[in-house]
């Protein structure tokens, strides 16, 4: 009696035992998938700033807030100071940017969502990509038309050492300009 009890616990509690494996692996092969990739994430941010507008609409340039990006490892996030070049007069009225001047008088540093990000054990450098005359929408796609910043391509392995191989392939705009970019472990895990 006890043990055919036992058995038929088993028969059910084993498959359901499986199941929920199964199902916990693919959530995480799921989630660290997205983290790896990043494709497809657009968070939401502290002040709804529109790359569509500035950058698109008004046509400001990407280095007068990217500064330096040309130099320089790391393309930096502009300050709200950038912002209040025109913020000091335009819009004043708008909750955004009521938010922006509060940010900005405070003196608090606005805490945007970082995006893009490769793994600490791997190195990117803008600067030397910048300087090759590789347009910023090789690598981040179409941001001018952007209204929350997306990530759109995957910054693994696999990608950088697709476009290293075959400039040419990825950047039919730079024709035979650009040569290729390095291949050996090296140059990016130092
Ligand atoms: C070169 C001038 C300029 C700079 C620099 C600039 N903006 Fe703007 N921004 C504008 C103008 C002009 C508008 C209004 C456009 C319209 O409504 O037609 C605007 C609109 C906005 C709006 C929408 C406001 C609303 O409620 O309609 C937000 C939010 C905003 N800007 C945030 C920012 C932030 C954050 C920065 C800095 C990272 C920034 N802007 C830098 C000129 C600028
Ligand atoms: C008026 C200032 C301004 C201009 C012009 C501008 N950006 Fe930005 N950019 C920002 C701000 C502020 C953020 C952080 C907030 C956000 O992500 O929307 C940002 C974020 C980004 C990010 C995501 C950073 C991350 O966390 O990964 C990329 C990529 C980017 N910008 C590319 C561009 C490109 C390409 C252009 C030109 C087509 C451009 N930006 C023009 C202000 C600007
Ligand atoms: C060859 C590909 C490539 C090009 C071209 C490129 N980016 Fe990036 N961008 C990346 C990668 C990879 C990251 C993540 C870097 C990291 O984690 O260190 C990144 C991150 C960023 C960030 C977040 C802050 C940072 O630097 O880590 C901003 C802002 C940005 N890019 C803006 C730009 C702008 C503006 C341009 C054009 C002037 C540009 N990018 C051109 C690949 C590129
Ligand atoms: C769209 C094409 C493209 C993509 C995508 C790209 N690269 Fe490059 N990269 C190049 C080219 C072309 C060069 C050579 C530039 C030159 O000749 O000066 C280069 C050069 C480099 C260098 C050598 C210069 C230096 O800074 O030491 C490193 C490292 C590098 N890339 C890392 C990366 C990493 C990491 C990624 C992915 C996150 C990546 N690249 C994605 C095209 C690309
Ligand atoms: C053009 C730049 C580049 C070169 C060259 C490169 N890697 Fe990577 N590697 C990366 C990036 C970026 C990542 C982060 C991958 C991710 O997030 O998916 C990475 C990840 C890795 C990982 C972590 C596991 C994985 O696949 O995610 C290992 C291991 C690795 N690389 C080994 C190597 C070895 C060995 C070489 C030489 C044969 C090499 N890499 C050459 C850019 C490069």
């Amino acid at each position: 009696m006890k043990k055919s009890v036992l058995d038929y616990g088993l028969r059910v509690r084993l498959p359901i035992t499986i199941l929920v494996i199964l199902i916990s692996f693919a959530i995480t092969f799921y989630v660290s998938r997205s983290e790896r990739d990043g494709v497809g994430y657009k968070p939401d941010q502290p002040i709804n700033f529109s790359h569509k507008l500035h950058a698109g609409e008004m046509g400001i340039d990407c280095q007068y807030c990217h500064v330096g990006v040309e130099k320089s490892r790391h393309a930096v996030v502009p300050q709200a100071s950038t912002c209040m070049n025109c913020h000091t007069m335009a819009k004043t009225d708008s909750p955004e940017i009521k938010k922006l001047t509060k940010y900005y008088e405070s003196g608090e540093a606005i805490p945007w969502k970082r995006v893009h990000q490769v793994p600490e054990y791997a190195y990117f450098n803008h600067s030397a990509h910048i300087n090759a005359d590789i347009e910023c929408a090789s690598c981040h796609g179409d941001v001018a038309s952007m209204d929350k910043i997306e990530q759109v391509h995957a910054f693994n392995m696999a990608n950088c050492l697709s476009c290293h191989r075959a400039p040419h392939e990825k950047m039919p705009y730079l024709a035979d300009k650009v040569k290729k970019g390095p291949e050996d472990c090296s140059s990016c895990h130092r």
